[in-house]
């Protein structure tokens, strides 16, 4: 059992609180195992998965159940939140690249089974690629979790801070986006410059996401304490795309270590 200090409720979403990053990405993937596990006998089991630095540990415990001979990604079909757009899968930089490293080449998902949003598709059928990649999520039943993490402006996915009036952020489906300059920012570590941070990205909509039957938002360390507060205080806002998690109240937990939890007032 993770090493949790306390649990409660805010806007309707469970917050809990770990001692460390460690101890929250084992909550999140004893989660995720348990989907997996609980999944009806005639129905796979629907992950919807994110990158960044924050889910690794995650991955990394998965893939030492699956080695362990503990845990099966047979009967699993998972779809990621996002991609850099434009972006071949086989550039080390691309999500997809992400998660063959540090999940899919490490477990028994079929390839099949395995769904990023393609940053190869040319301009003019973005959309239609978009819309497609969301009916295969209806018609695989519905992500039944979806794990998240937070940008430091507040992003989820790559739903940016905008100025929309909150029923149509709510309402933002798949599609292709701009990255906001405090995303850019962030991705020059992996980019290697920032002249070379690809400036566009597709991104699961936020209904999308907030259609998952249940929601695990993954926030470790100090430099994400602002974005978590924020989203946590006050009313649901497109300025500030996780706060809009408040809307989905009970099936959303929030998995934070002390230091990301540290300005919750
Ligand atoms: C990227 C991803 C997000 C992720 C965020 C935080 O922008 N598109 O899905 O949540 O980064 O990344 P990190 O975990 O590295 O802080």
């Amino acid at each position: 059992m993770p090493d949790e200090n306390r649990t409660f409720q805010r806007a309707g979403m469970t917050i809990r609180v770990f001692s460390d990053a460690g101890a929250a990405s084992r909550a999140a993937a004893d989660l995720i195992a348990e989907a997996i596990r609980g999944a009806k006998p005639d129905r796979r089991a629907v992950l919807g998965l994110a990158t960044g630095s924050t889910p690794q540990k995650v991955y990394a415990h998965l893939a030492a159940w699956h080695a362990a001979g503990e845990l099966s990604f047979r009967d699993v079909v998972t779809y990621n939140l996002d991609e850099y757009y434009p972006i071949q899968p086989l550039d080390p930089k691309s999500y997809r690249c992400y998660m063959h490293r540090h999940l899919f080449s490490l477990v028994d998902l079929s390839p099949q089974a395995a769904h990023i949003l393609d940053g190869t598709v040319p301009e003019p059928f973005v959309a239609d690629h978009c819309a497609e990649f969301e009916r295969w999520i209806a018609a695989d039943g519905g992500l039944d979790v979806q794990l998240l993490g937070i940008g430091r402006n507040g992003h989820i996915g790559f739903n940016e801070p905008s100025e929309l009036p909150v029923e149509e952020a709510l309402a933002l489906p798949t599609r292709l986006v701009e990255l906001h300059p405090v995303t850019r920012a962030d991705a020059v570590r992996e980019f290697g410059g920032a002249d070379k941070v690809i400036p566009r990205a597709l991104t699961m909509g936020v209904k999308t996401i907030l259609s998952a039957g249940s929601i695990l938002m993954l926030a470790t360390g100090a430099h994400k304490a602002d974005a978590v507060a924020a989203a946590l205080n006050g009313d649901p806002r497109s300025g500030l795309p996780a706060s809009l998690l408040q809307t989905a109240g009970g099936k959303v937990t929030w998995l934070v270590d002390e230091l990301a939890a540290s300005l919750i007032s």
